[in-house]
């Protein structure tokens, strides 16, 4: 899956061509006060921001297909990407023309000349976009000349704009969002520079036993944090009072660490509370007693595993250390934050919330890729081949 696999958008003629580019403006909405949708955070339509510019300086008449949300196959005017249409025009400073359809008659009438931008309504309207259904991939191929694919949130999905039209139009190619993912995803987890050390945590054993097996194949170290580690400690015979355990997973989480051996890191001690609740007293304790729950990593850990994480040359980073949308309770999570910006290491962070950590610590220009993909770059840590890049690949 590495990018010199891959044809970009710097590799095609766009001169006069009209380019489908997929885009990933799947954003979060909230409904304002006069009911309309407003885009709460618009940083995947930045993301997308230097593919369409490319495509409209080397003359490209552009293009662009997104899902939003899931409407399970019907129009719902709730998850329309007009909100995203006036959102790229201020961004880019031009027109963005809305289609009212992402296929049909009037999409058809609307095809833009080159230097013009339109924007297809949601993609998922459509049953047969989820179902990669070849007929509506050809309807859709049948709109350019040339396909670029800058989705790389939903490059995990094999859907008709994803993976099914590639066979149907005359060259793709990857967008250059596409292009920067799969080259820090791709460095980080073929050809790290070494130290190689991932930092792991979120609630759930059971959502990344697969990243645990690649990275745990990969890295030098693993460090765990979030509620994760109590299913590992569990394992290992110690108390972990009240905190959240999967216990259908505690013989996975020994086996985990028998196969990873001294890899693995768990935390040392934790901050533990009676209950999660706002300025609910805590400590930091070394064991967890019977009738308290493990809420964040401890100073103890916080100070080991920012000693590893300072002698890295690589640091993957996915999931929280702790409860860190309740403050205090984001101090481990900020302070592995801070450690990763001040390494000097190649950083890697999976989106969502490691992301926001990363912004609450101030430190997102300190990191050398926050990934726009949060179940994609799982997979993609995972080890699992992504069929929107597999379908590029193929082409
Ligand atoms: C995402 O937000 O992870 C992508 O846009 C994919 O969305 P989906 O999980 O609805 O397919």
């Amino acid at each position: 899956m590495l990018i010199s696999c891959v044809l970009t958008i710097r590799d095609l003629d766009l001169h006069n061509k009209r380019v489908f580019i997929r885009v990933d403006f799947n954003v979060p909405l909230q409904k304002n006060p006069s009911g309309e949708m407003e885009i709460t955070s618009d940083k995947r339509i930045r993301a997308s921001l230097p593919t369409i510019k490319y495509a409209l300086e080397h003359g490209a008449g552009v293009i662009l297909a997104s899902h939003l949300g899931r409407p399970k196959g019907k129009p719902n005017p709730e998850m329309s990407l007009r909100p995203a249409a006036a959102r790229l025009e201020e961004l880019l400073g031009r027109p963005v023309k809305m289609a009212p359809d992402c296929v049909g008659p009037a999409v058809e009438a609307m095809k833009p000349a080159p230097g013009e931008v339109l924007l297809l309504e949601n993609l998922r309207y459509h049953p047969e976009e989820e179902k990669n259904d070849p007929g509506f991939a050809k309807r859709l191929a049948a709109l350019c000349d040339v396909y670029v694919n800058d989705a790389f949130g939903s490059a995990h999905r094999a859907h008709a704009s994803t993976e099914g039209m590639i066979r149907f139009v005359p060259k793709a190619a990857a967008g250059l969002l596409m292009e920067q993912e799969l080259k820090y995803l791709g460095m980080a987890t073929r050809n790290p520079a070494r130290p190689c050390v991932a930092i792991l945590g979120g609630a759930k054993v059971s959502d990344k036993i697969e990243v645990i097996e690649n990275l745990g194949k990969i890295v030098d170290k693993l460090l765990i944090g979030g509620a994760m580690a109590y299913t590992f400690l569990k394992a290992q015979g110690q108390p972990t009072g009240k905190s959240l355990v999967e216990d259908d997973k505690l013989d996975l989480a020994k086996k985990l660490l028998a196969d990873l051996g001294g890899k693995l890191m768990l935390p040392s001690d934790h901050i533990v509370v009676s209950e999660i609740a706002p300025g609910a007293p805590n400590d930091a304790v070394a064991s967890i007693p019977n009738g308290k729950i493990g809420v964040d990593i401890g100073p103890k850990t916080i100070d080991a595993y920012a000693r590893v994480i300072a002698g890295a040359k690589t640091v993957i980073w996915n999931g929280p250390m702790g409860i860190f949308e309740k403050p205090p309770f984001d101090r481990g999570t900020v302070a592995l934050a801070k450690a990763v910006a001040g390494s000097g290491a190649t950083s890697v962070v999976g989106g969502g919330d490691s992301e926001k950590a990363i912004k609450a610590a101030g430190v997102s220009d300190k990191i050398s890729h926050i990934s726009t993909g949060g179940g994609a770059s799982l997979e993609f840590l995972a080890g699992i081949q992504l069929p929107g890049v597999a379908a590029l690949e193929k082409s």
